[in-house]
């Protein structure tokens, strides 16, 4: 096969990190037989810098007509003082509006070699855990009205939530299916008991659990999941949530594996085209420094090939590949607690050495 891939190396470590997973992806072409050509376009603080504009046209354009994007890292602190509209992250909402990508899919699983670094009681993760999180990605309060005004007392701001039927539908009918291909059991966060908007998504939820008669579909509310999370996590598969409770429970789920230098996204639409990034940061402290753990971007690559191109042997042998590396104590410095650590670019060819 021959894909277009659209590269958003953004900032910070993005740029290393993404030309690790190139290097990988290039591997996978040549063992396959795939071709795979990388048009590289500015996101965020970088594209700030050179056009003013942290999401430039041309960028929106290209990965609009890419067959996948794959997105290292935006942000740092140089334009952490810019106005709201010109931030780095506003790129990444850009983007996902612009690609109308409203699903965003955060596994968050322990991997056995890293038991070590999960911060919960060994006799919590005995069982290990394997969570699927579904998060909607281009509703809710980040995309809802806001703004300032004058009130009672002076000075004030205000965001909304609004979910509309449409919405929730879709993004719960992609967790239904999603459930139904994993553990079938689905668990709905919201906070109807005190949101309007959670009351429509749990009626919604609820209705179209009818459809999937073969999944176990129940409702959580978002400050329960917080605790159940750290409490009793393998009791998760998938989960569906808001934009807001996905973001703030997919960094927890994510600490809770021990290695957020290891978790892999996808945003997904209607169509193939997906958005693929690790869901770190740009960790502009080390960026530069050949030090950044490469595997969430790895993964994220791996994810692709799953989703966006139907390469369901490629994207098993990049996974494997890691396991492997992990298996035989390999660790990046945020993996390595001081002790010995393998560099990026090291951590990635011992990767591509398992995969050939
Ligand atoms: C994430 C990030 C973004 C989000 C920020 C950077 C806009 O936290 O992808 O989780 O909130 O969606
Ligand atoms: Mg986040």
């Amino acid at each position: 096969m021959e894909k277009k891939i659209a590269l958003l190396r953004g900032d910070g470590i993005g740029p290393e990190i993404v030309d690790s997973a190139v290097r990988v992806l290039e591997a996978v072409a040549a063992k396959y037989g795939h071709k795979f050509t990388f048009t590289p376009y500015l996101i965020g603080g970088s594209a700030i810098d050179a056009t003013g504009k942290p999401l430039p046209e041309e960028t929106v354009a290209g990965c609009l007509v890419a067959d996948s994007v794959l997105l290292g890292a935006v942000g740092g602190p140089k334009w952490d003082t810019l106005p709201g509209d010109l931030r780095p992250e506003k790129a990444l909402l850009g983007i996902r509006a612009a690609m109308e990508l409203f699903t965003n899919l955060r596994p968050a699983k322990l991997y056995p070699a890293l038991k070590g670094e999960c911060p919960l009681r060994e006799d919590i993760v005995a069982a290990g855990f394997d969570i699927m999180i579904v998060r909607e990605l281009t509703g809710g309060i980040y995309f809802g009205e806001r703004g300032q005004r004058w009130g009672k007392y002076g000075e004030e701001a205000y965001d909304t939530e609004c979910y509309s039927r449409m919405e929730i539908e879709r993004i719960a009918r992609v967790a239904f299916e999603t459930a139904r291909k994993r553990g079938k059991k689905l668990t709905s966060i919201d906070k109807a008991n005190v949101l309007e908007s959670s009351r429509l998504w749990r009626r919604i939820v609820h209705e179209m659990a009818e459809q999937y008669p073969d999944v176990a579909c129940a409702d959580m509310l978002v400050d329960n999941a917080a605790m159940q999370l750290v409490r009793n996590p393998a009791q998760f598969d998938v989960i569906v949530t808001s934009n807001m409770f996905g973001d703030i429970l997919s960094d927890e789920a994510s600490q809770i594996t021990g290695s957020i230098g290891m978790l892999p996204s996808a945003s997904l639409g209607d169509t193939a085209r997906g958005l693929y990034e690790p869901i770190h940061g740009s960790a502009p402290d080390i960026a530069g420094q050949n030090k950044a753990n490469p595997i969430a971007t790895i993964l994220s690559a791996a994810m692709m090939l799953l989703y966006s191109f139907d390469m369901a042997t490629e994207a098993k042998a990049i996974i494997d590949a890691v396991d492997r590396v992990l298996a035989a104590g390999y660790r990046t410095a945020d993996l390595a607690h001081g002790g010995d650590a393998v560099t990026t670019t090291e951590m990635t060819d011992l990767i591509l050495k398992e995969l050939k």
